[in-house]
C-alpha cells in the first residue's frame, strides 16, 4: 500500500507485511469512547477550558472538544493544516486555533536530537529523527504556545497530541507547570512514541492513570481528587 501524504509529513497505511512498530490507527481520534470520556471529564471536574496541541484537520480530537460548547485552544504549527482546521471549525464560536509551535522550536529540536529511539513502542517513520524534525520545522506565529495557554492555575482540561517524537518533550514542560493540580490532563497514542513514557512517568508517581479500550489514548486527574464536583 502507498503511504499517504498529508501536507507536509507522511504517515504509512500498514498492510499485514508491514513492521509491527509502526502507528496503525487512524490520525483523528473522534470515536465515541471518546467522546464519552471527554464530556464525563468536562462535566465531573466543572472544566473551564480545553488546550489541545495538534489539531490536524480539526475534524477528530478538536471537533468533539468542540462540542462540549467551553472554550478550546488548539495549536498547529502547520500552516496547512491549520487553514483547514480554522475553516472546519468556524461554525464554533467557542473555538481559536493558534498557528504555533507548543514548545520553543530550540527545546524541540533538542529533544529530538538527543533522543536515541531505542524504546520497544511504535514509530512513524524508520528515520525518526528526521521524520518528527521535518514536521516542527514551521514557520509559525507563535512559538511556546502551550506555556502560553496552559500555564496557569485555570481548570483545564489539557490534551497532548502533536508529533510522536515531541510528545514526551511537550508532557515533561508541562509537568513543571505549577498550576497543572488543577488540570485534567489527556494524552493520544499511548502505545507508541507520542506518550508511552509519559503514562509510565505518571504511574511510577502514584497518579491514577485510566487508559481507553485499545490502550489508543488516557486520562488522568493531576489534582488526585481535588478538582471533582
Ligand atoms: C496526530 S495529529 C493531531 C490529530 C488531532 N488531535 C485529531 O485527533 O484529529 C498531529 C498534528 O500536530 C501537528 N504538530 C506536530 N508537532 C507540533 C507542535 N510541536 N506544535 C504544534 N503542532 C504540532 C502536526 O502538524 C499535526 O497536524
Amino acid at each position: 500500500m502507498q503511504p499517504t501524504t498529508i501536507n507536509n509529513f507522511v504517515r504509512t497505511e500498514f498492510n499485514e507485511e508491514a513492521p509491527s512498530n509502526r502507528i496503525k490507527y487512524d490520525i483523528n481520534l473522534n470515536s465515541k469512547e471518546f467522546e464519552l470520556v471527554v464530556n464525563d471529564l468536562v462535566l465531573d471536574f466543572d472544566i473551564d477550558e480545553v488546550v489541545e496541541t495538534g489539531t490536524f484537520n480539526g475534524l477528530g480530537s478538536t471537533s468533539v472538544f468542540a462540542k462540549t460548547g467551553k472554550y478550546v485552544f488548539t495549536i498547529e504549527c502547520n500552516k496547512n493544516n491549520f487553514e483547514t482546521a480554522t475553516k472546519n471549525l468556524e461554525q464554533y464560536q467557542n473555538v481559536c486555533v493558534i498557528h504555533g509551535l507548543s514548545l520553543q522550536r530550540e527545546i524541540l529540536i533538542k529533544h529530538l536530537i538527543h533522543q536515541e529511539f531505542d524504546i520497544d513502542t511504535t514509530y512513524d517513520s524508520d528515520y525518526p529523527k528526521s521524520f518528527y524534525m521535518r514536521e516542527i520545522n514551521q514557520q509559525v506565529v507563535l512559538e511556546n504556545a502551550l506555556d502560553v495557554l496552559a500555564n496557569n492555575d485555570r481548570r483545564q482540561l489539557v490534551f497532548l497530541d502533536s508529533a510522536g517524537g515531541v510528545g514526551y518533550a511537550e508532557f515533561l514542560e508541562f509537568m513543571n507547570y505549577e498550576g497543572k493540580h488543577n488540570k485534567i490532563l489527556v494524552l493520544d497514542d499511548i502505545d507508541h512514541i507520542k506518550h508511552k513514557r509519559s503514562v509510565e512517568y505518571l504511574e511510577i508517581r502514584g497518579y491514577q492513570v485510566s487508559k481507553s479500550v485499545g490502550n489508543r489514548f488516557a486520562w488522568c486527574d493531576l489534582s488526585k481528587g481535588k478538582l471533582r464536583k
